[in-house]
């Protein structure tokens, strides 16, 4: 395999809920969540059963086709996308389902730019690549595609000088998370919709990493009351299958036409099985409410070691989307942590960031929070014996 992966030395083989177990039968607390995608818990028996009966049936049909199974799960999903967006395109990945809005977004108004923020994470794939902000991604691969710009993401007044009469779009994420967990401040999301609405501009929320629940609602953008034009979704979606979602304005979607846009594994029967089902456990299971409830916990127990450990210089996030951000690179600080049984990633150099499955447990979360302050402790007796004061 490509060597393009910060590799972790450890082999996973088998999860159930928010644990994970190596090789060697070893078991962790899974705060990475496979990156946000094993939302309702690593193989969930529901979505098990549903890609067992779908794999007998009917594992692939293309989108010249109709399909009961896709249907079904368009159905589903547009019965719980915020009002007005309920025309999907449907992909496999959150970069792919970016490529599609920025695609969208300059077939609907005809003209070329997209304003992205500064910190954004949109994918890597060229046009995602070209909306994602950090240079270490963007650089060995320029040129990128023209007429993307970044702008300061709390700032309404740089935004609207930024705005010209090429402008297609404005393309963001609700809370950053490869940005380091941030949240933006209050009023801002509201700002770029009457910025939207006044220059006739459309407004994308790539909610690949904070929709399904994640946030402790089920969009981010309902924290704000905002409604985007285009929404992009990916991650958790089909349970842990592959799959990106492009859904938008119906008026929107239908400025492209056959042929403007596709890919041949575009709402394949299986997947469609595996994401009906997650929509089904995330609302039988209360899995949201769930989010709200223990990401509050989580974050109390978080700020708790903030008091304790100076180190640490901010606890931010939503329901189970949180950061811890440090004074210094946190690599240390993750592989520590997997030896003692929590896996939790990183967000840029020094934020650790915990996406874990919406159904973990209390205890799950203790457990995850003792190791953190065993490691925090150890740290922190190194950094201080490591002082030139000593
Ligand atoms: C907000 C956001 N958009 C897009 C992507 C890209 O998704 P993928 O890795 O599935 O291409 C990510 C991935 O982390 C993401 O967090």
């Amino acid at each position: 395999m490509a060597n393009v992966f910060a590799r972790r030395p450890v082999v996973i083989t088998r999860g159930k809920g928010a644990l994970v177990w190596d090789i060697n039968g070893k078991e962790y607390v899974d705060c990475t969540g496979s990156y946000g995608v094993a939302l309702i818990g690593h193989s969930h028996p529901k979505v098990v059963e549903a890609i067992q009966k779908q794999a007998e049936r009917l594992i692939s049909c293309h989108a010249g086709f109709y399909n009961d199974m896709r249907t079904e799960f368009l159905q589903k999903l547009v019965s719980i996308t915020p009002k007005g967006l309920n025309k999907a395109f449907l992909s496999n990945s959150g970069a792919e389902a970016v490529e599609c809005a920025i695609k969208l977004a300059r077939k609907f108004s005809g003209k070329p730019e997209i304003i992205a923020m500064m910190g954004a994470f949109h994918g890597k794939t060229m046009g995602a690549l070209s909306a994602t902000w950090d240079k270490k991604y963007r650089e060995p691969f320029q040129p990128l595609v023209p007429e993307f710009k970044h702008v300061s993401p709390d700032n309404l007044e740089k935004m609207r000088e930024a705005i010209t009469s090429k402008t297609a779009a404005i393309l963001v994420e609700p809370i950053r998370g490869e940005g380091g967990i941030r949240i933006p401040p209050d009023g801002f999301l509201q700002g770029l919709r009457e910025i939207c609405d006044e220059k006739n501009i459309l407004l994308i929320f790539d909610e690949v990493q904070t929709g399904f629940g994640r946030t402790g609602k089920l969009f981010a953008c309902e924290h704000w009351g905002v409604i985007p034009d285009v929404m992009c979704l990916a991650k958790p979606v089909a349970g842990g299958l592959p799959i990106g979602v492009t859904i938008a304005k119906e008026n929107v979607m239908s400025s492209l036409k056959v042929g403007d846009h596709s890919t041949t594994f575009s709402g394949s029967p299986l997947v469609c099985a595996a994401a009906c089902a997650t929509i089904e456990v995330l609302l039988k299971e209360k899995l949201v409410e769930r989010a709200a409830a223990l990401g509050a916990y989580f974050k109390g127990q978080l700020e708790n070691l903030q008091s304790k450990h100076k180190i640490i210089r901010e606890v931010r996030g939503l329901g189970l989307m949180l950061g811890v951000e440090f004074r210094f690179d946190v690599l240390n600080i993750i592989l520590k942590a997997m030896d003692k049984g929590a896996l939790i990633l990183d967000a840029g150099r020094n934020v650790l960031r915990f996406l874990p499955p919406l159904v973990i447990e209390k205890e799950q979360i203790d457990k995850v929070v003792s190791v953190l302050d065993a490691v925090l402790e150890e740290e922190e007796n190194e950094r201080s014996s490591d002082s030139p004061a000593n």
